[in-house]
């Protein structure tokens, strides 16, 4: 069996941008692979170590959706990454092997970087070495448990790359220990927002909570982007730019076909059309919502899990720092 490592930053509940651009995906993971999933709490604490209170919590939160929406603990290892000083310690040795400038130049943190001077102006042009090198820990989550496959996002991609080199380099000078990754892109790696913009977001406001009550679901679905050019009830639209649609096909509703041919012929109405959305969206989450209110009530039961992943995860991580450690000769 292969070995296929993963990780989420606990930012609180998930929504359906992680849902449908992601952990639908481990689902289909689960029963081929060896599958560690990491909660990364010391990778969300690079851009939010100055409130780390909120970090119990959304760890919580964050396990607790995953189980409820259908990771199965027994096929896959959650456990917490600040669980498994390992990480911590590989992050250290990887870290004389990667250079400055190949960190500023990393797409996704180069990216990451413009978007904080925006949002921070001068402040944000204060990066951190622990943001810089987020990278080079990210390796150090892959190649601790020997992951051979890293199901991500698009835009993680530069990521997976970094640790390639990283493995490469690490071998070529202490030789053949690690493995090099290979990335896993998700079928539908960006989910849009109600609103229509590009990526669905917790900052953006534009998001479906997992665990939206019926009256959040309404307000949003009702507040969201249809086709701009249609007035009137029976003025005929154009599905592929409403966002109404593009939830209906996202969630599967059978009835796709008619609400793209009603839609096209001015046979329906937005209202109606949106209210339709919010059943199959209430019926879609229903099942989820139940797991998470057994979970809310059962927290010990989700430590217990967490706990059990971690003692797998950190045998692993023993092993993979014992070998590291003897090509590096510092096995003394
Ligand atoms: N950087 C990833 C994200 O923000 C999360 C992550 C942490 C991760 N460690 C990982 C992804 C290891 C893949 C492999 O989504
Ligand atoms: Fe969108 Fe439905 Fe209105 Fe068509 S009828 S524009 S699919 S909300």
């Amino acid at each position: 069996m292969k070995t296929i490592l993963t990780g989420i930053r606990p930012t609180g509940n998930l929504h359906l941008g992680h849902y449908f651009g992601a952990a639908s995906n481990w689902l289909k993971l689960q029963d081929d692979y060896d599958f560690f999933l990491e909660i990364a709490d010391v990778q969300a604490l690079t851009d939010n170590f100055h409130q780390p209170e909120k970090l119990a919590s959304n760890v919580f939160l964050l396990a607790v959706d995953l189980l409820s929406i259908g990771i199965d603990p027994k096929k896959v290892h959650i456990f917490v990454q600040s669980k498994i000083p390992e990480i911590a310690e590989l992050t250290i040795f990887y870290s004389n092997l990667v250079t400055m400038s190949r960190l500023y130049r990393n797409p996704t943190v180069k990216t990451e970087i413009q978007q904080k001077k925006a949002l921070f102006g001068q402040q944000g042009e204060s990066v951190t070495y622990g943001f810089v090198g987020y990278p080079v820990s990210q390796a150090a989550d892959i190649t601790a448990f020997h992951g051979e496959l890293v199901p991500v996002g698009e835009d993680q991609l530069p990521l997976i790359e970094q640790c390639r080199e990283i493995v490469r380099k690490f071998n070529s000078i202490y030789g053949e220990t690690l493995i090099e990754p290979k990335p896993l892109l998700s079928e539908t790696p960006r989910i849009k927002g109600l609103d229509g913009a590009e990526k669905m977001g917790k900052s953006l406001g534009n998001a479906i909570y997992l665990k939206d009550s019926e009256e959040e679901i309404k307000k949003k679905i009702m507040g969201a982007i249809t086709d701009p050019k249609k007035i009137q009830k029976d003025d005929p639209a154009n599905p592929d730019v409403c966002m109404v649609y593009y939830y209906h096909k996202l969630i599967h509703n059978e009835n796709l076909e008619v609400v793209c041919k009603e839609c096209k012929k001015g046979e329906r109405g937005c209202v109606q059309c949106k209210k339709e959305l919010i059943q199959k969206m209430l019926e879609f989450l229903k099942p989820i919502q139940e797991k998470q209110k057994y979970y809310y009530e059962h927290k010990e039961e989700v430590y217990k899990i967490l706990e059990d992943g971690r003692k797998v995860a950190k045998e692993k991580a023993e092993q993979t720092m014992k070998d590291v450690r003897h090509s590096m000769k510092i096995d003394y």
